[in-house]
């Protein structure tokens, strides 16, 4: 870094700050990419084409089908939207034959639903794909038209700029994004474009100017990519974990659970982790045909109440051995996750381990095991415990405290979110854990 960037970057520092008070537990919601990509083929194509008619069927299916309740809220447009032409004032528009409607009715739309708009636009002269960027001139400028539609959420990426642009325009657009006056969550790719790590990245500052960063490659619909993803948040977890909490989280990239690329067990492995990384949950699928197991795993209520948790501390890996590793996150009321992820590919495979081998203090507690919904009763940091582990599967363990669940359900109760917490209402069953 040249000693002009460095001052221009302790300049911006002492000057950006987007604090709207969004985002204090992760994003949760839907985006077009990994699963519609950039198809503009409207006439071959005309339900899976990036169109008006594709976040407005995904709406309603958010709204409808129990979605909206569990909290997944935003509908969110990525790359291939926009005309290739800016309007006379400068202003990126829809493209007119997909959005013939334009954005600030689809936003309307999405309102009145109860729901949240999220957009895609590029730092740099072109997006990924080739549409029309944001360079430096054009950031107030596109601000200003995205608070105008009603937009709620900006993903802001990096193709075509140079780190020197990066560093300029991406506190720039938080700070345009702040003078609109309209709350708008602010996601950054960023760091994907300077290698994801210190020194390049300077998490705290990110953490001052977005609410989310990309810090990796795109998911796309395999096991190997989410298993390549795992790893490098893990591998790199000492620099990354402290950079998230409430209003700044680390983001793997969307959940592509209910496509064609991962098993039952795979697409659990990929809800558990999402949970213990403290990621987005942003889907990216085809909400008008999931089959029920995705569904299930995606509306597990459990699984989202942890991803949820108000303390927003992310989770790390603590072991792995014989191709088994182990994963925790602390939780609110002195609780805890635990997830046992399979890296084999064998068969099932008996893992035997105790709280107190993983650390846990002396002590009564109980567990509920996220996916198969029972629960574990007298339990001490010593009980031995064995785990069966599917290939490429998980085991998810919400882990509390004994004395502490009676008193957690009263307040649970009392604050009625008996849905969120269905966990402690679960039939106990003892422990024979396989
Ligand atoms: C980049 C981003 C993806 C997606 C595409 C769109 O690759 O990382 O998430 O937005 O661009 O072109």
């Amino acid at each position: 870094m040249g000693p002009l960037v460095t001052q221009l970057f302790g300049l911006i520092s002492l000057t950006v700050a987007l604090d709207n008070g969004l985002l204090k537990t992760p994003p949760m919601g839907w985006m077009a990419w990994e699963r519609f990509r950039c198809d503009t083929d409207c006439k071959d194509d005309p339900e899976n084409c990036i169109s008006e008619a594709l976040f407005r069927d995904t709406a309603d299916r958010l709204a409808e089908d129990g979605w909206k309740e569990l909290g997944y809220e935003y509908v969110i447009i990525d790359d291939c939207w926009m005309s290739l032409l800016r309007d006379e004032h400068g202003r990126l528009q829809p493209d007119p034959s997909r959005f013939p409607g334009g954005i600030a009715k689809l936003a309307r739309y999405i309102h009145d639903r109860g729901l949240k708009l999220g957009i895609y636009a590029d730092m740099g002269t072109h997006t990924c794909m080739g549409f029309p960027g944001t360079t430096l001139d054009k950031i107030e400028i596109d601000a200003q038209t995205f608070a105008s539609w009603g937009v709620d959420y900006l993903k802001f990426d990096g193709c075509s700029s140079n780190p020197v642009e990066q560093m300029l325009g991406y506190p720039l657009m938080s700070k345009a994004l702040n003078a609109t006056g309209r709350p708008m969550a602010y996601s950054c790719s960023w760091p994907v474009y300077i290698g994801g790590l210190p020194p390049n990245v300077n998490y705290s500052f990110l953490g001052d100017i977005c609410h989310l960063w990309r810090n990796y490659y795109d998911i796309q619909d395999s096991w190997d990519s989410v298993q390549g993803i795992i790893e490098w948040f893990s591998n790199n977890q000492d620099d990354l974990q402290p950079a998230a909490g409430p209003g700044r989280w680390n983001d793997p990239d969307m959940l592509i659970i209910g496509n064609f690329g991962l098993s039952v067990d795979q697409a659990r492995s990929q809800m558990a982790l999402w949970t213990i990384m403290a990621a987005p949950l942003i889907m990216s699928n085809d909400l008008r045909n999931l089959d029920n197991s995705a569904r299930a795993i995606l509306q597990n209520k459990v699984a989202i109440a942890i991803n949820q948790d108000s303390m927003g501390i992310q989770g790390r890996r603590l072991l792995q051995e014989n191709h088994i590793e182990v994963y925790w996150r602390p939780l609110s009321h002195s609780a805890s996750v635990l997830v046992f992820l399979s890296r084999r590919t064998d068969m099932p495979y008996l893992y035997h381990t105790s709280l107190a081998k993983l650390e846990y203090d002396a002590g009564n507690y109980e567990a509920y095991d996220v996916f198969t919904g029972s629960t574990v009763t007298e339990l001490n940091a010593t009980t031995e415990l064995t785990f069966s582990i599917n290939p490429s599967g998980v085991v998810m363990w919400y882990v509390y405290p004994e004395q502490q669940s009676k008193q957690t359900e009263t307040l649970h109760n009392q604050h009625n979110k008996a849905s969120q917490f269905a966990f402690h209402k679960a039939k106990p069953v003892h422990l024979t854990v396989l």
